[in-house]
């Protein structure tokens, strides 16, 4: 099947829809990354609730909160499905932490960009390589970047069909889902923690913020890591 063939099968369908879909055309040559937000946890909800063909996957950075620990151990149980992780290369690691420090990110913008292409890019790079389609629980309205987003694209820098079911979704159609469905999500929301990354480099909000503004909250950036860029090391200024 086409990318064109995919983009007008998902286009004219709803989310569930579209992942039904997915589960039955397209089955183990797409797969789901979850950082557990949210967002992902609705559509983790889906898919195990439904018991969908489609692989579930999160990248372990090594640096996230207890929270999310909690969460992945959890939800895995609760919805009797298994969610993969993915770490980065040991010895990558290794060399950037005994060469330049274990918080060197918050030294310089190039610092924070290599740590996330060792934590979360090549990682990501790994678990993408053989699949035919990413689905993501991206929604436009997190930011500017993510609202010029389509809800199938192609993407240039893992080469492969991206499909963001909840692009459209607002945050208070997420919200009311949950807590309709049950489903669980961070213990960290409540704590004033609408965002959640790794543990050093996000910080809750105060009332009247951005929804991104606890994200490397020391830099003046646009709050990308490069996962949802299309350059591999690029920051949306
Ligand atoms: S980020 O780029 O700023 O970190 P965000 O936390 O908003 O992204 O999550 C957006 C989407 O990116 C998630 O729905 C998920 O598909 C993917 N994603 C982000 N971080 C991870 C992660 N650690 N593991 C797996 N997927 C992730
Ligand atoms: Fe490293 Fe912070 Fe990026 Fe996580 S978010 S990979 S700790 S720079």
């Amino acid at each position: 099947m086409t990318f064109q063939d995919i983009k007008s099968e998902l286009n004219h369908r709803d989310a569930l829809a579209g992942l039904l879909w997915i589960s039955e055309q397209i089955g183990r040559d797409a797969r789901f990354s979850t950082s557990m937000g949210m967002e992902d946890q609705l559509i983790t909800h889906w898919i195990g609730r439904q018991q969908m063909n489609i692989d579930i996957f999160t990248l372990d950075t090594g640096r996230l909160f207890q929270e999310t620990y909690d969460l992945i151990d959890l939800t895995q149980k609760k919805y009797n499905i298994r969610i993969q992780s993915y770490f980065p290369n040991t010895g990558a690691v290794e060399r950037l932490v005994n060469e330049k420090g274990t918080n060197s990110f918050y030294e310089s913008v190039e610092n924070r960009k290599e740590c996330c292409h060792i934590r979360k890019i090549e990682p990501l790079k790994r678990a993408l390589s053989n699949t035919k389609v990413w689905i993501t629980g991206l929604r436009a309205d997190q930011s500017k970047n993510r609202s010029e987003m389509e809800l199938v694209e192609w993407d240039d820098q893992f080469k492969i069909i991206k499909y963001n079911p909840l692009l459209h979704w607002s945050l208070e159609m997420v919200e009311a889902f949950i807590k309709e469905n049950n489903v669980p999500v961070n213990a960290l929301h409540k704590k004033g923690f609408p965002s959640i990354g790794c543990a050093p480099c996000t910080r809750a909000i105060h009332p009247g913020e951005d929804i991104r503004a606890g994200r490397w909250w020391w830099e003046a950036s646009a709050k990308e890591c490069g996962l949802h860029t299309d350059k591999a090391d690029s920051v949306v200024r």
